[in-house]
């Protein structure tokens, strides 16, 4: 077996080492369930949920009413202080799941504002607290995603830090805080951090496709891809890739596209109920990317308020691709 065909080791668990990303508003459930279609036994994320968020539920968060289908899963979440974090754990490991990742990486200012995500990367004190209480309450592999740094790199120090605390496993997007999703991604740091330590690295960030992970992983050597962007519009990604490997074909022609596309919109309906219509349309794009007529179907497709004109423009546009 060469080193594409070997899977990553998080903890007592294996997996290929391609990996479904966290993206919030975008890898739910109802996504995460067309993923499994192609990708039986591929790792998947869930999107970032704030302990408090969790331990307070009743009942009422989506983010816990997955499927069994959809594992193996990684839940992830987002964690400031220490209080909510045991009780979080509970229900996250009610609602079976095969790990738990902490987001120490998020940018978005409301939640480095309140001290959680890449803000932790400023306050290894806190982290090492928090990192010290979700090691102790999960019996089950835990893993952490971390950026370059804050404002400043220090990704080497947070991930000696993280593997001290007992993590199984960590991913690194290594850009800062301040550069968000711009900027080449900086994965002469991903090597290093790949050097200090020895539990598994896994990158994030530009990896899109076989090519690409193959690139990045000669630059890195790291044990596993987290594809994010690369997998929106597509949930075919993973197995594409793993196809790819092999020297295979994978082609998913149009009217296939048309078709995950309408299966996709069910699954929003069937979850979130009616707004789910609404609630995809911001897959549409990433479907329809490189279509001539891209632009004049997203138009088409996004001005009915009607989910059975829509389901029904999708039967047409299958009938129009047909082979
Ligand atoms: C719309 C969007 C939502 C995201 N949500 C999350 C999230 O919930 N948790 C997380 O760790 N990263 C999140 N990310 C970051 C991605 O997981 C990933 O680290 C980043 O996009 C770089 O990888 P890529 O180039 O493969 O997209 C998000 C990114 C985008 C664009």
């Amino acid at each position: 077996m060469n080193y594409w065909q070997e899977h990553i080791k998080i903890g007592n668990l294996s997996f290929p080492r391609f990996i479904g990303g966290p993206l919030d508003g975008i890898t739910d459930s109802p996504f995460r369930q067309l993923v499994r279609e192609f990708s039986p036994n591929e790792l998947l994320f869930t999107e970032m949920r704030h302990v408090a968020c969790v331990a307070n539920d009743k009942g009422g968060i989506k983010a816990l009413q997955f499927k069994q289908l959809e594992r193996p899963l990684n839940f992830q979440v987002a964690a400031n202080r220490l209080d909510f974090i045991e009780k979080a754990c509970e229900k996250i490991l009610a609602a079976g799941v095969d790990i738990v990742d902490l987001n120490v990486g998020c940018p978005a200012p409301n939640v480095v504002g309140s001290g959680s995500g890449s803000a932790l990367m400023a306050d290894l004190p806190r982290l090492k607290e928090i990192l010290t209480l979700f090691r102790k309450v999960l019996p089950i592999p835990f893993t952490v995603k971390i950026r370059a740094g804050f404002k400043q790199q220090n990704a080497v120090d947070v991930a000696k830090l993280i593997q001290d605390c007992g993590a199984d496993a960590l991913s690194i997007h290594p850009r800062l805080q301040t550069q968000k999703f711009e900027g080449r991604p900086d994965y002469a740091l991903a090597a290093q951090v790949k050097q200090a330590v020895s539990i598994p690295v896994i990158i994030s960030g530009g990896v899109i496709n076989f090519k690409t992970a193959k690139i990045v992983y000669d630059q890195t050597g790291v044990d596993g891809f987290l594809i994010g962007r690369g997998i929106w519009g597509k949930p075919w990604k993973l197995a594409e890739m793993e196809r790819h490997m092999n020297n295979e074909q994978f082609v998913i022609d149009n009217k296939q596209m048309f078709y995950w596309a309408a299966r996709h919109l069910d699954a929003m309906i069937e979850f979130y109920g009616p707004k789910g219509l609404f609630a995809f349309r911001k897959h549409l794009p990433f479907y329809l990317k490189g279509l001539t007529d891209a632009s004049a179907l997203r138009q088409k497709l996004v001005v009915s308020n009607s989910l059975e004109d829509v389901r029904q423009t999708f039967v047409q546009l299958m009938e129009q691709h047909g082979s």
